[in-house]
């Protein structure tokens, strides 16, 4: 058929321009939503007289007809197919006639494939968000299952304070709360139609943009024509989302990769989760969570090409703006292959609790000796002072802080009587109270029952 603009040149595009022009090997993931927002804008067209209303129900049965060879992969792509919206048009064209030359009547492919976009990015990051809450629902589980597990967490990957296992598995379980919000939000901010925008300057028919905006379900139509054009914001904006969500999810790995090693043995995999080494008989390697944290690296790519390609682009559409696809479809691509993974991943670890009873550092004694002598009455700078001493004679002498006798704790400070003895000698556990958002019994069942109210009402939106 050759390409629609074929008669305003003197002869053929060179074939290699063409393979680099063209976008449709990437692109044909727009599909489905061309045939939706083309079946609108022949409503548009039908409303404001450009179309009869044959020519309006011929058009629509015929993109429905496109739309179905489209879902069902029978589409058969063309040499000469430029993009995904040409090939549309001209499989339109084969399966009707007529009518179907009238379609792109005061529309551009600009407006069009902004708009093909948004939707795009409406359902897949809807999709995203679907996995991310059943892994958000997963760590609620394993928090609510480990909340009175006494746990060393790190500060500087150095144990710090004793904390319940729960509330560290919650903290990533609200972080993930964040970006499924965050995303949520970048697709809302942008909630306005391209569609009516033209080239640059406005359709040059008189749709109601209203009415467009309100069939493809946007808040309302792109205030200014130019910008809903050359615009691609609102792919940023998800790049980053997804970006921010990746680097959380290589965050929780990067947990379970030191925890599943020999050194921390605070977790096994098991083994329908973990690999195997081609050489090394005995390895069991936490792949999953090393893709998991290894991925976030092409996210972040990603962003930052598009924020590359768009700095510096004169006002207006500019081919360059095509070059948001492949990385936006291969962060949404990339997220929806690492949550069902994770999702397993998560189903299939089990926590050492044993080990991680037998990791925990005498010297994590300090919180109860400095808080025993604060109630006796001491400033805590002093009180303070005075464990310090202690972790180091613990230290210099080679004895746990347990094992130091009254005569030394009373070296060290008049204060302490026998029964600091007992004190240190208590296992430890999760304390049922304190304060809100810290990490004792009450505060974590709080955030189990908020996280899990929350999981419910975005599970029925
Ligand atoms: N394939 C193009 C893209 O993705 C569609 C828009 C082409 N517009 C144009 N004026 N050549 O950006």
């Amino acid at each position: 058929m050759g390409k629609v603009w074929q008669q305003r040149f003197a002869g053929p595009l060179d074939e290699r321009i063409h393979e680099l022009n063209r976008s449709i090997g990437f692109d044909y993931r727009l599909g489905p939503d061309d045939v939706r927002v083309s079946q609108v804008w022949a409503r548009a067209l039908e409303r404001c007289g450009v179309l009869s209303s044959d020519e309006l129900t011929a058009l629509v049965a015929g993109l429905e007809s496109v739309g179905t060879e489209l879902t069902e992969g029978s589409f058969q792509v063309q040499p000469d197919d430029e993009d995904i919206h040409m090939a549309v048009e001209r499989r339109l064209t084969e399966l009707i006639g007529d009518p179907a030359r009238k379609l792109h009547h005061g529309r551009s492919r600009n407006d069009l494939v902004a708009t093909d976009l948004k939707l795009y990015v409406r359902e897949n990051t809807a999709a995203v968000n679907g996995q991310l809450s059943q892994v958000i629902q997963s760590l609620v589980t394993l928090a609510e299952q480990h909340q009175d597990t006494p746990f060393p967490g790190h500060t500087h990957l150095q144990q710090a304070q004793v904390i319940s296992l729960g509330h560290l598995l919650l903290a990533r379980a609200w972080s993930l709360r964040g970006d499924y919000l965050h995303l949520r939000e970048a697709v809302g901010r942008h909630n306005s139609c391209p569609l009516g925008s033209g080239a640059l300057g406005g359709a040059t028919v008189p749709v109601d943009r209203a009415w467009l905006a309100k069939q493809l379900g946007f808040a309302g139509p792109a205030p200014n024509s130019v910008e809903a054009v050359t615009s691609r914001d609102f792919v940023l904006d998800i790049l980053y989302a997804l970006t921010r969500l990746g680097a959380h999810l290589s965050q929780l790995a990067e947990d379970f990769i030191l925890w599943s090693s020999q050194e921390f043995g605070f977790v096994t995999l098991d083994d329908t989760i973990a690999t195997g080494s081609s050489l090394l008989a005995h390895k069991k390697n936490p792949d999953v969570f090393e893709l998991l944290r290894g991925k976030c690296g092409r996210l972040a790519g990603n962003l930052t090409g598009l924020l590359v390609t768009l700095k510096g682009l004169p006002g207006g559409y500019n081919k360059d703006l095509q070059e948001d696809k492949e990385p936006l479809f291969d962060s949404i691509e990339t997220m929806t292959s690492l949550l069902p993974g994770l999702q397993a991943a998560l189903e299939g670890v089990s926590f050492n609790t044993g080990v991680i009873a037998e990791k925990l550092h005498p010297a994590l004694l300090s919180e109860r000796i400095v808080a025993y002598l604060t109630d006796k009455g001491l400033p805590f700078r002093e009180a303070y002072g005075i464990c310090g001493q202690a972790v180091k004679l613990a230290e210099d002498t080679g004895l746990p802080l347990t094992n130091l006798s009254l005569t030394r704790w009373q070296e060290l400070s008049s204060a302490f009587e026998e029964d600091v003895i007992d004190l240190l000698a208590q296992p430890w556990s999760v304390p049922a109270s304190g304060v809100a958002g810290g990490s004792n019994r009450a505060a974590v069942k709080a955030q189990v029952k908020e996280l899990s109210e929350w999981l419910e009402s975005v599970a029925t939106v």
